[in-house]
């Protein structure tokens, strides 16, 4: 039996039901008998006043008045509504909930409805909201130096502007919620989330009842990418209120298309900026402007904004700046959590800046951007520029850089239409969540009889190996395979207030929360091993499913221990819990340690780009990535080519697009180009980097890789940058815009 665990290559617990099938989704759990189904009338417009809404016969339709609690969905806050009541303020605004005993009855009943709407001139851009001052989140600025005076001395000034879209996340399981109704005004509720404690919350007030009458459960998603945070606490509410009227236990499972107009997506962001450089090509100040899209409501707009502000330099750093970053609002659906929280929008702006400078000043971008490396951000965090640029210096060397850009050189020469470009990214990336008590998990580890163990945590699986890397957690505390530990279902039931699987910090607090409570729970078994043994308990092992004492004598199985200590009255059963230290934000000055370390990756791309027709395809990549000891290499290269692909989608191909009158056009796979499996790149190598360690505190020195990576994917636009010959580019970097690009040269 192999019992060093943690660290070691375990498939996903569930990879062979996930390709087989077998794994239940929400969707796959059985009806319970009864179970109707509800279906959201949208908005047909973007902006309006709601005079009344025609609605089909034989349906039970859910309005606002039917609310036995509050309309009210926010999941910071109050004030977002979860149907529309006299204003309409996006296109794809739930206006009411059709219940049928059919999913598709409820579904012809939705498209049947027919509001009435007096409609309003919708805002719709980002500059137009600004022009206006209408912020979601008003102006938030990290300042340092005299920035007007360092840029009036910079030998040289740029300015630009540029823009960056959303994404939609594109889970492969949709929003889902099942909500059946007990006794008392009970709710079980099954949802898809990645927060189920808001599901739980945002529940509760909309039905008006206590925290502890709703219990909320989720085995899986089929991905969230940050879409479940916030988006999928509504869903559920939306199926609990029909529950709740109706009697019946009532399932919402939204359409692609609803999903698409209803939910919220990444916020697109607008840069301007204005920097100053001396001659050798270092920044000497920066004056920019990040506005993102929030659409119609707040959401998590605020943290969006705050991880945008505090990536904006990323890596690197100037005497002088002044950084500001707000978000406006519009009638666009209400943006939210993406993956890298607003990090990757952040960290485009240096990319600009730098290309530009290099364009500009005649350097060449790979010698800028080892000038500017900081050594702390803006905001007075430490930073470790020599892992930056080990980082970096791996993957130039993995792509074998040198050959790479020799060879798209030649390559260029001979052919008059096809262009290759190379570039490259770097970046750190900041683990915690922003707010700082959000950073706190709960566990609770259960020892049986036979020795076999079960583990519950507030951590919810959505595919990016949480549950089996904090299983390894577990079993290496028993010193057991990791077979041994079941794991549970997430349930606001057994591990309560709960902060979301979300932030890349899943691992790291859950991880640390089982700990606490594997570990409690074996200091009680090792004092009764160690009467047993005649030994001491801090001299016992707990290893190969043993308990040995000192001195090579023969100790017991565990679970012959289990059964002592069940005989001895001994608990076998205990929670943990765990709060990140030393992260703290002073809002007032702007300064602080928000997170508990930085990771660090770099990448390398190839593109080929066709200038005919402005299409291309990525013909390499290298990556890096410091996950610090990983707890599982083979899930963290999974989750690095994953966030990359991803990152990919989102910078050159995925557009969202709305029509003059503010309506969401790209409402499917048809309008919506999401990559597919021959748009990975044909050479993908991404690695870990070897022989790192996280900070003392980290979790078995190890680091965070949920997020991060997604980043990594600046270095297509920094290749394509390369084959057009433009430093800056419009993002994203479709086939449209790269032939504009080329032709406004
Ligand atoms: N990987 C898969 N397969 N599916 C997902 O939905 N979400 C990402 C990332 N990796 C996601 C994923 C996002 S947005 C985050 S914040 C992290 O996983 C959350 O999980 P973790 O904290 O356990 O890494
Ligand atoms: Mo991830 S965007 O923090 O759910």
């Amino acid at each position: 039996m192999n019992t060093a665990i943690v660290g070691h290559a375990l498939r996903h617990d569930s990879a062979l039901r996930h390709a087989s099938g077998e794994a239940r989704f929400l969707d796959d759990l059985p009806e319970p008998a009864g179970t109707w189904h509800a279906a959201l009338a949208l908005s047909p417009v973007a902006h309006g006043r709601l005079r009344g809404l025609d609605l089909p016969e034989g349906v039970r339709a859910i309005l606002p008045a039917d609310i036995p609690g509050q309309n009210d969905i926010a999941p910071i806050g109050h004030g977002e509504v979860l149907l529309a009541e006299t204003l309409v303020e996006h296109h794809g605004q739930p206006l009411a909930i059709l219940v049928a005993p059919t999913r598709d009855a409820a579904l012809r009943a939705a498209a049947a409805a027919r509001p009435r709407i007096e409609t309003l001139p919708p805002v719709l851009s980002i500059e137009a909201a600004l022009e206006t001052g209408s912020f979601l989140v008003p102006p938030q600025i990290i300042a340092e130096g005299d920035v007007e005076a360092a840029l009036a001395a910079a030998p040289h000034r740029l300015t630009g502007e540029f823009r960056a879209g959303g994404q939609e996340h594109f889970y492969l399981e949709g929003q889902i919620a099942l909500a059946i109704p007990g006794e008392e005004g009970e709710m079980l509720v099954h949802s898809s989330t990645q927060h189920p404690t808001e599901v739980q919350h945002v529940v509760a007030r909309v039905l008006g009842e206590p925290y502890h009458r709703v219990t909320v459960q989720c085995r899986r998603l089929g991905g969230g990418f940050g879409g479940k945070e916030s988006n999928a606490s509504w869903v559920a509410a939306a199926a609990a209120l029909a529950a709740r009227v109706t009697g019946h236990p009532v399932k919402l499972r939204l359409s692609r298309r609803a999903d698409m107009a209803a939910t919220g997506k990444r916020h697109p962001f607008l840069y301007r900026w204005q920097a100053g450089f001396d001659e050798e090509g270092r920044l000497l100040a920066l004056d920019a402007t990040l506005a993102a899209d929030g659409g119609h409501s707040l959401d998590m707009s605020g943290g969006v904004v705050f991880r945008a502000l505090t990536h904006a330099l990323n890596c690197y750093g100037a005497p002088a700046l002044r950084v500001l970053a707000c978000a406006v609002k519009t009638n666009h659906v209400s943006n939210t959590a993406f993956r890298g929280f607003g990090g990757p929008q952040g960290a485009l702006l240096m990319e600009d800046v730098l290309h530009r400078a290099a364009a500009q000043l005649g350097h060449d971008v790979e010698s800028l951007r080892l000038r500017n490396l900081a050594d702390r951000t803006p905001y007075g965090q430490r930073l470790e520029p020599a892992l930056t640029r080990r980082v970096l210096a791996e993957a130039k060397a993995d792509a074998e850089w040198d050959r790479l850009r020799a060879e798209a050189a030649s390559f260029n020469a001979e052919h008059p239409t096809l262009r290759k470009g190379v570039g490259s990214f770097c970046c750190a990336f900041g683990i915690a969540f922003g707010i700082p008590h959000l950073n706190q998990a709960g566990a609770l580890v259960h020892v049986y009889t036979d020795g076999s163990i079960r583990l519950a945590h507030g951590g919810t699986e959505m595919g990016q190996g949480l549950f089996i890397k904090v299983a390894q957690v577990v079993a290496e505390v028993f010193g057991m395979p990791v077979e041994a530990v079941g794991l549970a279902p997430t349930s606001t039931a057994e591990i309560p207030n709960t902060s979301a699987t979300a932030a890349s910090t899943g691992s790291d607090l859950n991880g640390w929360a089982a700990h606490a409570a594997a570990m409690a729970v074996r200091d009680r078994m090792a004092e009764v091993a160690a009467r047993h043994l005649r030994c001491t308990p801090e001299s016992l092992r707990f290893e190969d499913g043993h308990v040995l004492p000192p001195g090579g004598n023969e100790g017991m199985r565990f679970g012959e221990l289990a059964k002592l200590c069940w005989r001895e009255r001994v608990s076998l059963s205990a929670t943990g819990f765990y709060r990140t230290p030393d992260i703290h934000w002073d809002a007032g000055r702007m300064r602080g340690e928000p997170f508990f370390y930085f990771t660090y990756g770099a990448a390398v791309a190839e593109v080929l780009l066709d200038t005919l027709t402005g299409e291309h395809r990525c013909l390499s990549a290298h990556l890096v990535q410091d996950c610090g000891r990983s707890l599982n290499p083979a899930i963290d290269l999974g989750q690095i080519e994953g966030a990359f692909v991803q990152g990919m989608g989102w910078l050159t191909s995925e557009e969202l697009w709305w029509d003059g009158d503010g309506r969401q056009r790209t409402l499917g796979p048809s309008t919506y180009k999401i990559p597919g499996s021959r748009d990975v790149p044909p050479v993908l190598r991404a690695r870990l980097l070897e022989g790192s360690e996280a900070r003392a505190g980290a979790l078995f020195r190890s680091k965070a890789v949920g997020e991060p990576p997604l980043l990594l994917a600046t270095a297509v636009v920094n290749a394509l940058r390369d084959a057009t010959g433009v430093p800056s580019l419009g993002l994203p970097a479709t086939a449209e815009r790269l032939l504009a690009a080329i032709r406004n040269r």
